[in-house]
């Protein structure tokens, strides 16, 4: 785009009800928040345990900036690589019950990390159409062919998987879909892998600290299994910032030898490292907080199913309300904007075309009386 195209292409977007805009939170994230001045429930988080200001962690990043002061000052291949770092690693392997673990600043770039490490010109990407974008983004900077299957479509991918001249195959998807809520059939997808000799890379950003105890959806898979590789956001339930990705001493190996978004960077800080092991302990005794989630989901799910709204069923704090119509999804959410509720709509191309949606998002800080004030103003049919 040339410099003075810039300004009609934003008009432009505008006109399509496309236009993104930022607003501005000015409490710590939580349920009850202040956004551009005025008071909201808010629906908008992933901070779906409520960790994000929790006073044990709040407490163990001031201890980790007195012990390490602020900048890491460095990539971890230089001098980056503190002993916070080393000790948040290992504990988050032990966590997730793998060999290894690696951090990474973000799970944008742990996903750029993975995928363009283990696949490249010549081999080939498999991936579910409904995967977050940074999947996508990796599996186009991979430079292998980068092919779709229809949402969960196992048979597609099978056949897929069956065709391809390929040597080196990978499958990619999100534990739980980040706009549905809906999750992978991990199980079954690790069976193909085995069958075709591919890796299978799961992105649990949304299931981490939610599902399986709290060690997330790939809790339910053979952690021994050479060709798994898994990668978690801890900015989510886990309440912090950054992303690993746990897998054998092999892969991980690979990875600090060959991950260009790993070796190009600096290391976050050292005391953000430091509360990862308390954001775990959390984790490990957030049953109630687990238990108030799974109540909430009920809740919502039992408003939404049967209505012309409801999306794939969604277990997960993530519940779809799919309106299809740009501008009616902007409108609604206004609608409840009026009425104290922070609830984003989501457009195209986040989701696919005329499935624009409201993304509620549940946390464990939500009371049923504000879920339910909620979902009243939701149109019933
Ligand atoms: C499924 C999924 N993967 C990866 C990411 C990226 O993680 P991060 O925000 O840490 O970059 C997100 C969201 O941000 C996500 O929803």
């Amino acid at each position: 785009m040339r410099p003075q195209d810039l300004s009609a292409a934003l008009l432009e977007l505008d006109a399509s009800h496309r236009r993104r805009q930022r607003a501005t939170l000015e409490t710590p994230q939580g349920v009850d928040v202040v956004i551009d001045g005025e008071e909201y429930v808010s629906f908008a988080s992933n901070d779906y345990l409520g960790l994000a200001d929790h006073p044990a962690l709040v407490r163990a990043i001031q201890e980790g900036v007195d012990r390490w002061g602020v900048g890491s000052g460095s990539s971890h291949l230089v001098s980056g690589h503190s002993l916070a770092h080393q000790q948040a690693e290992e504990a988050l392997a032990r966590f997730v019950g793998r060999e290894a673990a690696l951090l990474f600043g973000s799970g944008y770039a742990a996903n750029l990390a993975v995928i363009t490490s283990l696949v490249g010109r010549g081999d080939a990407v498999f991936a579910d159409r409904l995967n977050h974008a940074s999947l996508n983004d990796a599996c186009l900077l991979s430079r292998a062919e980068f092919r779709r299957f229809h949402h969960n479509d196992l048979e597609q991918l099978e056949h897929m998987l069956q065709t391809t001249p390929a040597k080196t195959r990978l499958i990619a998807v999100d534990a739980v879909f980040s706009m549905d809520g809906d999750e992978a059939p991990l199980r079954e997808l690790l069976a193909l892998a085995e069958r075709y000799d591919a890796w299978l890379y799961v992105d649990d950003a949304h299931g981490f600290g939610v599902l399986g105890g709290g060690r997330g959806a790939i809790a339910e898979l053979d952690s021994r299994a050479e060709r798994l590789v898994c990668m978690a956001t801890l900015g989510k339930a886990a309440g912090l910032a950054g992303a690993f990705v746990a897998g054998s001493q092999t892969v991980i190996d690979w990875l600090i030898n060959n991950a260009r978004t790993y070796i190009y960077t600096t290391a976050q800080p050292p005391a953000l490292a430091a509360a990862i092991p308390v954001s775990l302990r959390l984790i490990a005794e957030g049953d109630e907080r687990r238990e108030r989630l799974r109540e909430l989901t009920a809740q919502c799910q039992m408003r939404l199913v049967g209505t012309k709204y409801v999306g794939a069923a969604s277990r997960t704090p993530i519940q779809a309300f799919i309106i299809g119509d740009d501008e009616a999804t902007l409108a609604l959410a206004a609608r409840l904007r009026e009425q104290g509720f922070w609830v984003p709509a989501i457009r195209p191309p986040t989701v696919p075309e005329n499935s624009a949606r409201l993304r509620l998002s549940l946390s464990a800080r939500h009371e049923p009386s504000q879920l339910a004030a909620v979902l009243d103003l939701l149109p019933a049919d």
